[in-house]
C-alpha cells in the first residue's frame, strides 16, 4: 500500500470519527443523567481521542486530515438534536447503534489492508474501542437499562 493510499485510509477513519463525535453530542442530548449518559460521553471522548490520534499520523504522512472544528454548532445539527430529544433514550440508543455498526465495519476493513506496522497497531487500538461501543448500546437495548 503507497503512502498516499494510507493516508487516504486513515482520513476517511478520521472523518467517521468526526461524524460519531457529532452524533454522540446529539444522543447525549436526548438521553436523561445517569450511567448511559456518562458512557456515551467517555464514547465520545475515545472518538476524539482518536481523531487526534489519526490527525496526527496523517501530517506525518505529509497529507492534510479532515477539518475537525469542536465547537461547530451548526442550525441542521441543533434541529437533529431537537428530534432526538423526541424520540428519547431509546431512539438515541438505536441511531448510535447504527452508527457504530458501520464505525465497526470500516475500522475492521482498514485493519484487514495492507497497513505499515505502526499504522495498523493505532487502527486496531481504535477498533477495539469501536468493539467496545456497540457490544455497550446491544446490550444496553437489550436489557432496556434505561426503564430501571
Ligand atoms: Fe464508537
Amino acid at each position: 500500500m503507497t503512502i498516499v493510499d494510507m493516508a487516504e485510509v486513515l482520513s476517511a477513519l478520521a472523518q467517521l470519527d468526526i461524524d460519531a463525535v457529532r452524533a454522540y453530542e446529539q444522543a447525549i442530548g436526548a438521553v436523561g443523567q445517569g450511567g448511559i449518559r456518562e458512557s456515551l460521553t467517555r464514547f465520545r471522548d475515545d472518538h476524539k481521542r482518536h481523531i487526534e490520534h489519526l490527525s496526527a499520523v496523517i501530517r506525518a504522512l505529509d497529507a492534510a486530515p479532515p477539518e475537525y472544528t469542536p465547537e461547530f454548532k451548526g442550525f441542521l445539527i441543533e434541529g437533529f438534536t431537537a428530534i432526538q430529544n423526541l424520540l428519547g433514550t431509546e431512539g438515541a440508543l438505536i441511531g448510535m447503534g447504527n452508527n457504530e455498526e458501520l464505525t465497526n465495519r470500516k475500522y475492521v476493513e482498514a485493519y484487514e489492508m495492507n497497513l505499515s506496522p505502526n499504522i495498523k497497531e493505532l487502527v486496531g487500538h481504535n477498533y477495539h474501542d469501536e468493539q467496545i461501543h456497540l457490544k455497550y448500546l446491544r446490550e444496553t437495548l437489550a436489557s432496556r437499562a434505561w426503564e430501571k
